[in-house]
């Protein structure tokens, strides 16, 4: 294998253009295309049906949403999900996060000025800290805070009642949930990677949003190197839109767009830098596997976590890396993907556990609970 590939190179000062991870510059125009009402949703048609049929049976019950956790990989959809979720149901809304939300006062303080049937949302749920979960778990069940007061022997609760609420959850490690926490939730609904068709229509969308006018094939060509992300694909096409301007008239054309993909350095099928590294890693440095993820972090200089949180679930669907007991194994593609030969009796699919064991904690369809 040595003699085909030369050994994994250096990281890049710059960050990949497709990184699924918003940047803090991009977020007021991601609010702009955030999709307002469940039908400007696009994709996702089994957990949109199953969403709409939640909101009209609360509205019909005059109750609030049942609590609700989305899962699912960055840039997906869960932020603008959750938004539109309070948005049909006229509600206001809450944001905060996992590892912001550190007091039980913070959190007393986000529920207790909701104003009845609002969704307090929390990202990255996952990240929350236990003394935290215990306090949401009354909240959740009963609409009902117990606060601690002092420690010791004068330690005594008091009782906060707060007004019908929903709490909505985004996670992209479902895995990761204490099952007390996920047993709350009324609904599970998992976001999963777009297919071209519907990032075309993301695409479409966003174009028409920002008053730009694209070619059909342009729009085509950015959605299948978006890697299934909606928030990369809404990158792509700001950056385009970009080029277009200043290399030619503003319209973005076919050969416009490829031009401005190229100079981005964006793959084919949309692969970013981190991925192309991990799989090199995975076929050069340990001839393919099997591999535990935190030898594969310290060969690509990423950590493991952000590896399996944002690298690996893209590559999973692609069938460019197969996760078994083991550890990750490469495939035939992963070798193809690199323009390498595949060896003659790829390990792929070969280690015990194989197909089975993928998506460990994390079932791929996930339903009503
Ligand atoms: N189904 C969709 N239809 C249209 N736009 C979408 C859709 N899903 C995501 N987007 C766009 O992608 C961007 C990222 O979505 P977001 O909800 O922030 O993802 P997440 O919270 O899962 O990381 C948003 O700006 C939104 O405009
Ligand atoms: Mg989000």
């Amino acid at each position: 294998m040595d003699d085909q590939l030369p050994p994994v190179p250096p990281l890049p000062d710059e960050g990949p253009w497709n990184d699924p991870l918003p940047l803090d510059m991009e977020r007021p125009w991601e609010e702009d295309l955030r999709p307002k009402g469940l039908g400007e949703f696009i994709g996702q048609v089994q957990l949109r049906e199953n969403l709409r049929i939640l909101i009209q049976a609360a509205r019909m019950r005059e109750a609030p949403l049942e609590h609700i956790l989305l899962t699912g990989p960055p840039g997906l959809g869960k932020t603008s999900m959750a938004r539109l979720l309070a948005n049909e149901m006229g509600v206001e809304i809450r944001q905060t996060s996992g590892p912001v939300l550190e007091k039980a006062g913070d959190l007393a303080g986000l529920l207790t000025s909701l104003p009845s049937g609002g969704v307090l949302f929390v990202d990255e749920i996952h990240r929350l800290s236990r003394t935290i979960e215990e306090y949401l778990y009354p909240a959740m069940e009963d609409f009902r805070l117990d606060i601690m007061l002092d420690r010791g022997p004068s330690a005594r609760s008091v009782q906060i009642r707060l007004e019908p609420f929903t709490l909505i959850g985004a996670t992209t490690r479902a895995g990761l949930l204490t099952s007390p926490l996920r047993a709350r939730f009324g609904m599970v609904g998992r976001v999963d990677f777009y297919p071209v068709a519907d990032l075309s229509l993301i695409v479409g969308r966003s174009a028409k949003i920002l008053g730009v006018e694209v070619e059909a094939s342009a729009i085509e060509e950015i959605a299948r190197r978006s890697r299934g992300t909606p928030r990369i694909a809404n990158r792509l096409l700001r950056r385009v839109r970009d080029y277009a301007l200043v290399e030619g008239d503003g319209r973005v054309t076919d050969e416009l767009c490829r031009a401005g993909l190229e100079l981005l350095d964006v793959d084919e099928r949309g692969l970013d830098e981190m991925d192309r590294r991990f799989l090199r890693a995975l076929v050069s440095t340990f001839d393919g596997g099997p591999v535990g993820i935190s030898s594969l972090g310290a060969t690509v200089g990423e950590e493991p976590d952000t590896l399996e949180e944002v690298h690996e679930p893209y590559l999973v669907q692609q069938g460019l890396i197969q996760r078994t007991r083991l550890g990750r194994v490469a495939t035939r593609a992963t070798y193809e993907v690199l323009g390498l030969t595949p060896p003659p009796d790829p390990q792929a699919g070969r280690g015990p556990g194989g197909d089975r064991d993928r998506d460990r904690g994390e079932p791929q369809q996930e339903s009503l609970l």
